[in-house]
């Protein structure tokens, strides 16, 4: 008896096969209701007793040799019906791979920059921590000037020459050490104020400021580049300029666009009043022109500095500052499609 099942189990290892009825005829076979393993045990009762533990053993690894056998045999029949059809088709789409997506900040940015390069601007950059005089003084800041508490500044170890910048205007100093006229530069970067953090302002936050220096530059130039640049970035053409102060422009003016009142936003964003206000902007003051050794009888210009944040905030409806520097992917991935 015992014999039997031995060579039972020998039969049931070395059986292979590549069909799936020959598998299914196999289970049938030996573990089937009607099958070879059920009369086995029903042979249990006749096992003389002194055998019955040997042979009771001897019936448990047969079961198992057939079960796994007919496992084993499954899944590389499966697996071969995967490789012979899907796995070869190289048609197939493939594993959708995670992307990421830009900040706002930078879909903006090079938004802004897309727009005045294809005027001929072209971008320059320059240092965080800055000195004095490229943040201040050869702005037509000098030192007391009141005008300075306009942009409460961050110092560096108590160094009140060393500072964080608190514009970008600091680059057109320098840009304007280094190259001669004409001139037309856009510097976009990160700036710091010393404010207290709320919904609508941070201590760090983003601008583009644009410098343009040639020979007979007009407020008229001023305007129309202007009036360019929000046609092409908001796709609206009403633009007003009103008077306002900055130490290194004369005459300085604030720039409003009007953004309508048709929604119920456009009238929380523009106060009711349709118009918001996007940038400074003004002539170069002689004073600066000097100070980078720009002949001022010779050459004019204009600038104009814009915060991307506020832009960013007016182009996505972010309703908080602060949401640009938390990295919450839920909200950064609003962003995806948008390059
Ligand atoms: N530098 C100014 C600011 O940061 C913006 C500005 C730039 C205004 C150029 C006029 C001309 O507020």
């Amino acid at each position: 008896m015992l014999d039997k099942v031995n060579e039972l189990i020998g039969e049931v290892s070395n059986f292979n096969t590549t069909s799936k009825e020959e598998l299914e005829a196999f289970r049938i076979k030996y573990l089937g209701k009607k099958g070879i393993l059920n009369d086995l045990f029903a042979e249990f009762k006749n096992v003389a007793n002194d055998q019955k533990k040997e042979f009771g053993q001897a019936l448990n690894t047969f079961k198992n040799t057939a079960e796994n056998k007919i496992n084993d045999l499954r899944s590389s029949l499966e697996e071969a019906a995967l490789s012979g059809t899907a796995l070869n088709d190289l048609t197939r789409p493939g594993e959708p791979l995670k992307i990421g997506s830009r900040h706002p900040i930078s879909i903006v940015r090079n938004q802004i920059i897309d727009v005045f390069s294809r005027i001929g601007f072209t971008v320059s950059e320059g240092p965080e921590i800055e000195d004095d005089w490229h943040n201040f003084t050869a702005l037509n800041l000098p030192e007391y000037h009141p005008a300075r508490d306009m942009q409460d500044t961050f110092f560096i170890e108590q160094n009140p020459d060393i500072l964080l910048r608190t514009h970008t205007s600091s680059v057109q100093t320098r840009y304007m050490e280094n190259n001669e006229p004409p001139i037309r530069t856009l510097s976009p970067g990160r700036v710091f104020r010393n404010e207290d953090i709320s919904a609508r302002a941070h201590c760090i936050f983003h601008q583009v400021e644009g410098l343009y220096i040639d020979t007979d530059v007009s407020f008229a130039d001023l305007k129309q580049t202007l009036l360019y640049f929000t046609k092409e970035m908001f796709g609206k053409s009403k633009i007003r300029l009103r008077p306002s102060y900055f130490p290194f422009t004369e005459p300085s003016a604030e720039v409003d666009i009007y953004w309508g009142l048709e929604t119920e936003t456009d009238y929380k964003i523009t106060k009711g009043t349709g118009w918001l206000e996007i940038m400074g902007c003004g002539m170069v003051d002689p004073n600066v022109l000097k100070n980078a050794n720009i002949d001022p009888t010779k050459y004019s210009g204009y600038a104009f500095g814009m915060g991307i944040e506020r832009i960013a905030m007016l182009l996505y409806q972010i309703p908080d500052i602060r949401m640009f520097y938390e990295n919450d992917v839920r909200f950064l991935e609003q962003f995806k499609s948008i390059n």
